[in-house]
C-alpha cells in the first residue's frame, strides 16, 4: 500500500479520502496497480485541508470512499464533494452498504461517477478513463461552457385520459416562467404527443412547419433547428408545440429524444415535458433525464388501476422509481372529511404518498383552456391556479438552494 511519506515527495494524481481505510481493502489494491505510489490515502478531515492547496497539474481524482457507517454523519462527506467540485476535482464515488437516496444526493452535489464495492472487476478503471475522455471532450472555451445552463427537466405523465396532465404543464411553465422574471430563468414547454398534443390549442399557438423537420430528420437536430421549430408564448415562454399532423409517437428514435433534451437543456432553466399517455420506447429515455417525473392522477378506479400498471412498469425495467412525483388533481377539498379519508386510502393501496394535491378548479379552467390562456391570465384567483403557483415558486427556491450550496 502507498506510504504517506512516500506519495508526499510524489506528484500526487490521486486522493482517496475514507474515514476508514481498511473498510476498502480492494479499493487500495486497485489505486496502488492504477497510480503507484502517487495517490495519497487521506481521512476526511485532512482530505478538505489538502484541498485548500488548490489543484495542481497532475491531480487526476479524489476518490471518496462511503459506507453505511457515513451516514449518520453525511455532512462531511458532503462538505468534501463541493469543496473538490468547487476546485475542479472529478470525484469517483466508491460505495458501500449505502442507501439510494444518501447515494442520490451524493450524486446530486456533483459526484462524476459512483462504483459499488466490493468493486466489480475492471470498475474503477472504467471509470478512469471515462472521466478522462470526458476531459477532453470538454475542453470546449470556457466561455462557451459557462453559458450553457443544464436545465432542469420536469416531465409531467397523466396516468390515463383527461386527468389534467396538459392543463398542469402548460399552467405550471407558465407560472414558472413568471414568477421567475426577476432571476431570468428561461421556461421551455415541450409537447411530446405528436399525435394529439393539446399544448398548441391551450396556448392558441400556431404549430410551426420546422416541428416535422425537427422530429423527423435526426441528422439536422441541433441549436438551430431546435430554435426554428419553437414559438413564443408572449415572449416569456418557448414552446415547442405538437406538428400539424398526426405523427406515429415512435417517428423519433430514444437516442434523438435525448438528444433533443440534451440541446434544450443547454438553453433553458427548465424544461416541462407533455408526455403522452402511451409508454413508449423512449419513455425511460426522458424519465431517466428527469429531475422529477410528475405523474398525474384523479381518485378515480381508472387512475389507480392504471398507476399500478404504471408502477409495474418502472419496475420491470428497473426504472429509477424515487423520481416519480404524484399529484392528485381534482382532489376533494381539506374540509372533505369522506374524500381526506378516501385520499389517504388510495395512497396506501397504490404504496404510494400523494401529498401534492389540486383542487378542482371547476368551469373557468376548461374556458380557459379553450380560450388558449393561462389560468393566471384569466383566472387568476382559480385555486387550482393558486396551486400550481406555489409548487412553481418550490421549484424556484429549491433551484436556487441547489446552487447557493455548490457555490459556497
Ligand atoms: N383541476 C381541474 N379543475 C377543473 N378542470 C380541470 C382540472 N384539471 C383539468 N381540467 C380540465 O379537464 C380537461 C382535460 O384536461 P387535460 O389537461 O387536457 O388532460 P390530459 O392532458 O391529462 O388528457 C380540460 O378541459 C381541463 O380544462
Ligand atoms: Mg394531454
Amino acid at each position: 500500500m502507498a506510504l504517506l511519506l512516500k506519495a508526499k515527495n510524489k506528484a500526487v494524481e490521486a486522493y482517496a479520502v475514507m474515514r476508514d481505510m481498511t473498510e476498502f481493502n480492494q479499493l487500495v489494491e486497485e489505486l496502488d496497480n492504477e497510480f503507484n505510489d502517487s495517490w495519497q490515502p487521506l481521512d476526511f478531515d485532512s482530505g478538505l485541508a489538502v484541498l485548500d492547496e488548490g489543484k495542481s497539474e497532475v491531480l487526476e481524482f479524489a476518490v471518496v470512499g462511503v459506507s453505511a457507517a457515513d451516514e449518520q454523519n453525511l455532512n462531511i462527506v458532503t462538505e468534501y464533494i463541493l469543496k473538490a467540485k468547487r476546485i475542479g476535482l472529478p470525484v469517483v464515488l466508491v460505495v458501500k452498504d449505502v442507501n439510494p437516496a444518501a447515494l442520490h444526493q451524493l450524486m446530486r452535489l456533483g459526484a462524476d461517477d459512483f462504483i459499488p464495492y466490493p468493486i466489480p472487476d475492471g470498475a474503477l478503471r472504467d471509470s478512469f478513463v471515462n472521466l478522462r475522455d470526458r476531459k477532453v471532450n470538454n475542453a470546449e472555451p470556457e466561455e462557451k461552457r459557462k453559458k450553457r445552463r443544464h436545465g432542469f427537466v420536469l416531465p409531467v405523465y397523466g396516468v390515463a385520459g383527461g386527468v389534467g396532465a396538459s392543463t398542469f404543464a402548460v399552467n405550471l411553465a407558465w407560472e414558472l416562467a413568471t414568477a421567475s422574471r426577476k432571476s431570468d430563468k428561461r421556461v421551455a414547454l415541450l409537447d411530446f404527443n405528436f399525435q394529439f398534443g393539446s399544448v398548441a390549442t391551450y396556448l392558441d399557438l400556431p404549430r410551426r412547419e420546422a416541428i416535422y423537420e425537427l422530429i423527423s430528420d435526426p441528422a439536422s437536430m441541433d441549436h438551430d433547428a431546435l430554435a426554428q421549430a419553437l414559438t413564443s408564448f408572449k415572449s416569456r415562454l418557448a414552446v415547442l408545440t405538437s406538428p400539424m399532423d398526426a405523427l406515429p409517437l415512435d417517428i423519433i428514435a430514444p437516442e434523438d429524444v435525448q438528444k433533443l433534451i440534451d440541446i434544450a437543456r443547454d438553453s433553458y432553466d427548465f424544461i416541462i415535458i407533455d408526455m403522452p399517455q402511451a409508454l413508449v420506447h423512449w419513455s425511460d429515455n426522458v424519465l431517466k433525464a428527469a429531475e422529477t417525473y410528475f405523474t398525474v392522477l384523479e381518485i378515480d378506479m381508472r387512475s389507480a388501476q392504471n398507476t399500478l400498471r404504471f408502477l409495474r412498469a418502472l419496475k420491470a425495467e428497473e426504472l429509477p422509481f424515487e423520481k416519480v412525483q404524484f399529484i392528485l388533481n381534482r382532489a376533494p377539498g381539506f374540509t372533505d372529511m369522506s374524500g381526506k379519508a378516501r385520499v389517504k386510502r388510495l395512497g396506501e393501496s397504490l404504496g404510494v404518498s400523494l401529498d401534492v394535491l389540486l383542487p378542482d378548479g371547476g368551469k373557468p379552467v376548461a374556458q380557459a383552456c379553450d380560450q388558449g390562456l393561462p389560468l393566471s391570465e384569466v383566472a387568476a384567483k382559480n385555486p387550482l391556479r393558486k396551486e400550481v403557483r406555489k409548487i412553481a415558486e418550490a421549484l424556484l427556491e429549491q433551484v436556487e438552494a441547489d446552487k447557493a450550496a455548490v457555490a459556497t
